[in-house]
């Protein structure tokens, strides 16, 4: 089992207002915050993505960043995990339980989730027009964990954009499983969100 690692931080940061991979937590930038994560819980390598030292150039869509990465994954990499730069907070205990469970069989992809707590309604034009049966839904996070190949033929067999890699392995009929995510693992989204990042790392 060789696992590699790769971390997007090729976005424009348009809703933070700016690079925000770039953004000091706790003593260092964020990407290096998500990249020492996966080394720590277990990856051999990993492959930073975007204009930091040593990244490679990114794409236009997350989906391009991701497959620049992947190009330069070693071809002898049995596991590939994706995670995004602005999930600094993982833990390397979750990067560990994505890999044990891709490595015991079965899955493709292995996604961390967590039960969403609020309720869920459907709002448009401030008016609420239904409500969701929130019993089954799950706010999916990264790192993700693919089997590497299945990985490279999904980014290989089409061109439309996804949210996610689990996505693009269900496109080509890969078998998807989840495992516990983090409450902690925030996506840094929104200016707000990096003191909210700081007060859960202290
Ligand atoms: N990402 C990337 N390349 C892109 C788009 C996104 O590497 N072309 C990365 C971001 O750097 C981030 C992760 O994917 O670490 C999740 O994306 P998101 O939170 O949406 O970040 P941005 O795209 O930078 O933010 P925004 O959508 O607000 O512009
Ligand atoms: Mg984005």
């Amino acid at each position: 089992m060789t696992v590699w690692g790769i971390v997007v931080a090729a976005g424009r940061g348009e809703r933070f207002g700016g690079l925000k991979h770039e953004s000091i937590l706790g003593g260092q930038p964020m990407w290096e915050h998500s990249r020492e994560a996966l080394l720590a819980g277990g990856a051999g390598g990993v492959i930073v993505v975007g204009p930091v030292p040593g990244g490679v150039t990114g794409g236009e869509r997350r989906r391009d960043s991701v497959a620049a990465g992947l190009a330069a994954v070693p071809a002898d990499a049995t596991i590939v995990l994706v995670h995004d730069a602005a999930r600094p907070l993982a833990s390397p205990d979750l990067v560990a339980r994505v890999i044990e469970r891709l490595s015991s069989g079965g899955a493709d992809a292995v996604i961390p989730v967590v039960a969403v707590r609020d309720t869920i309604r459907r709002v448009r034009d401030g008016q609420v027009i239904g409500t969701v049966d929130r019993s089954d839904l799950a706010a999916v996070q990264t790192p993700q964990g693919f089997s590497a190949g299945v990985l490279r033929r999904a980014h290989a067999a089409g061109e439309a954009d996804a949210t996610d890699d689990a996505v693009l392995v269900e496109r080509i009929g890969g078998t998807v499983v989840a495992v516990e995510g983090e409450p902690a693992n925030i996506k840094v989204t929104y200016p707000a969100d990096l003191a909210l990042a700081e007060a859960l790392l202290s």
